[in-house]
């Protein structure tokens, strides 16, 4: 982990309240894994007080720029994006542990914004020469940013919209299950989006049994594992439960053992 600044090689629009920076840091850039994230603080005085966690939606370390791709949602995001190309940020990271490879193929899961740390994921495996299929859902054609010049060409990309204004008409999820019924079998899913979007993944793996990794997202304060605000509960495979911290332990956790996800399916 690294305290450090940040130079924003470049700022971009990609969507509807959704821009990318790409930030010039060697140390984060060489060091980070998919799945990881950066602490961002906002303002150089302590208004608002708080940094805000972004993923690591790309890296390329013999460059030293890292990317991050952020929903504008309130106050933070907002000023985020008044930062201009010359300009710094201070960053904390990377932080958090990310994906851990499981057995191919893989299905990636990305709802909305959801889509930043499995774009660096499905990077990470399109040079391991893993299959991949990644899944890519937005409630509108508006919402969503072109993942062409992110994604590999070798990565099957299957698109849904809840309108039906771009690809699959419909929950992402249920595209999901319209392929493994179709007999497209997955060896691991991985996933970040919405609570209500991985809970439905919980819900239809029932009948799937595929191994799930999910990357959670909870408010965070500290983002080091110092202030315990961001614990989630966690089965161990004894059946005991333990509170663990999603900046620290997570963000990404087996779906299997989050606690709140299987407590509600049962409801
Ligand atoms: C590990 C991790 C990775 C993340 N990666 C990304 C990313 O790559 N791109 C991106 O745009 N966002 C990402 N987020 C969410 C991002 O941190 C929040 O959107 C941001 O902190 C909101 O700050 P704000 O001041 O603009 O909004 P606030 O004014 O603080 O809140 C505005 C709205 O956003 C919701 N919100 C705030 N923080 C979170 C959060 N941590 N999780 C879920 N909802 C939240 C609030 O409940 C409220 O409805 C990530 C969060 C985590 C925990
Ligand atoms: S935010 Fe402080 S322990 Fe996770």
């Amino acid at each position: 982990m690294f305290l450090t600044t940040a130079h924003v090689r470049k700022k971009e629009t990609v969507a509807q309240n959704c821009f990318t920076l790409s930030l010039h840091e060697e140390k984060i850039a060489s060091h980070c894994t998919p799945g990881q994230f950066v602490h961002v603080r906002l303002s150089a005085g302590y208004d608002p007080f708080l940094r805000r966690p972004f993923s690591i939606a790309a890296a390329d370390p013999a460059e030293g720029v890292f990317r991050l791709l952020i929903q504008v949602v309130g106050e933070g995001t907002r000023l985020l994006q008044r930062i201009q190309e010359g300009q710094t940020l201070d960053c904390l990271g990377p932080l958090g542990s990310g994906f851990i490879p499981g057995e191919a193929p893989y299905f990636l899961v990305a709802g909305g914004i959801g889509a930043a740390p499995l774009i660096f994921l499905a990077q990470a495996l399109s040079k391991q020469n893993q299959p991949v299929r990644y899944y890519y859902g937005t409630a509108s054609a508006a919402e969503r940013v072109s993942l062409h010049a992110w994604l590999p060409t070798a990565i099957e990309q299957i698109d849904a919209t809840e309108d039906g204004s771009k690809g699959f008409s419909g929950r992402v999820t249920a595209a999901v299950n319209r392929d493994i019924l179709q007999g497209k079998k997955p060896g691991q899913i991985m996933a970040c989006g919405p609570q209500a979007m991985l809970q439905e993944l919980v819900r239809l793996n029932a009948a799937w049994k595929v191994p799930m990794q999910f990357s959670l997202e909870e408010r965070m304060a500290c983002g080091t594992g110092a202030c315990q605000g961001c614990a989630v509960e966690i089965a161990e495979e004894t059946g005991a439960t333990n509170f663990l911290r999603v900046c620290r332990e997570g963000p990404v956790f087996e779906a299997h053992k989050v606690v709140e996800f299987h407590a509600n399916a049962s409801n």
